[in-house]
């Protein structure tokens, strides 16, 4: 089978999924219909380019979800398999800035007496990000032993972030749900240099997993963007009192990434169809310029469409 025809098999498929959504959704047509117009227009590149130069304004305005937002339960999967091969892919190497930024900040963490040192990867995905930085970290000269815990609302994630990481033997478990007391027991036992815990849970729960101050370094990557204001305003608070570093990435919004989606929708067209609707209320390069002279934060502008933010209150200017 040609990568067209199992492309089409994909949209097919989603756009049966839509109708029979919008039989019973009435509130959501609006989006699905919206969803359903990008389907039908990434199976041909030229109808996509119009497609693009016509559609997208109305979505900037609407904060339209993506398919898989509309339906994590049914398209979670494909969505979470796709990014997974895409991160993958060494071509765009788009895990790499923030890999590196984490790493140079786990150099930084100071002393912690004795303890591993606990990362928090919020809206953690399929953790090809963690299975990178793991390997970079048994590679390299350190050897105080780090502990990820991987929360992500989504069952399809945690499934699959278990799976990467399992195959590539680092040591993963699962567990329904993590509190202060767990994470005190679990950081004193077993023998493994680094672990991963993976937890289903929303991001504002986070406050009850980590007791304040508890975890060493917190970040996430294309989150924030997905969630409305108020929570995104909630996680940053959230943030804030669990840790006293974290890193916010992500892409900022621009034709690159519009153009990128072109490519992408080739292959892979739920991702494609996500990052272009998620992509559309990411925050502007100009906007994240004014963000960081407001704030004093550094954000580095990653050449190609990404962005790093570092909040890192031992090193922040006086
Ligand atoms: C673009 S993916 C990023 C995944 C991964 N961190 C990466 O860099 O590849 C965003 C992730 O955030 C998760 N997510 C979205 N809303 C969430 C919420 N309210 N609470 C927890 N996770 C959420 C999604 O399920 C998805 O796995």
């Amino acid at each position: 089978m040609t990568m067209k025809q199992k492309k089409n098999i994909i949209i097919d498929r989603v756009i049966s999924r839509i109708e029979a959504l919008s039989k019973n959704e009435s509130l959501r047509g609006h989006a699905l219909e919206e969803n359903r117009k990008f389907f039908e227009a990434v199976r041909s590149l030229p109808l996509y380019l119009l497609w693009l130069a016509l559609g997208t304004p109305t979505l900037e305005k609407n904060r339209v979800p993506s398919f898989s937002e509309l339906d994590p339960e049914g398209w979670g999967k494909d969505f979470q398999e796709e990014l997974l091969h895409f991160e993958r892919s060494r071509f765009p190497s788009i895990l790499t800035p923030l890999c590196s930024e984490i790493i140079k900040m786990i150099h930084r963490i100071p002393d912690t007496g004795g303890r591993p040192m606990i990362l928090a990867s919020i809206g953690c995905g399929p953790m090809e990000l963690e299975r990178r930085i793991l390997k970079a970290l048994l590679k390299g000269k350190i050897r105080h032993p780090v502990v990820i815990f991987g929360i992500d609302a989504s069952e399809h994630a945690i499934n699959a972030a278990y799976e990467n990481l399992s195959k590539c033997r680092i040591p993963t478990m699962e567990v329904p749900e993590v509190t202060a007391d767990f994470v005190k027991d679990f950081l004193f036992t077993g023998n493994e240099r680094h672990r991963v815990v993976l937890c289903k849970r929303d991001v504002l729960e986070i406050s009850n997993c980590f007791p304040p101050g508890g975890i060493d370094l917190a970040y996430h990557r294309n989150l924030k963007h997905r969630l409305p204001e108020i929570r995104a305003n909630a996680l940053d608070n959230m943030l804030e009192e669990a840790s006293s570093r974290s890193i916010e990435a992500g892409e900022y919004r621009g034709w690159y990434l519009l153009f990128l989606s072109a490519w992408l929708g080739w292959r892979f067209p739920i991702l494609a169809n996500d990052l272009v609707f998620t992509n559309l209320r990411s925050p502007k390069k100009s906007e994240l310029r004014k963000t960081e002279r407001k704030s004093g934060t550094r954000i580095k502008i990653i050449p190609g469409g990404g962005y790093i933010k570092v909040r890192d209150m031992r090193y922040q200017p006086i």
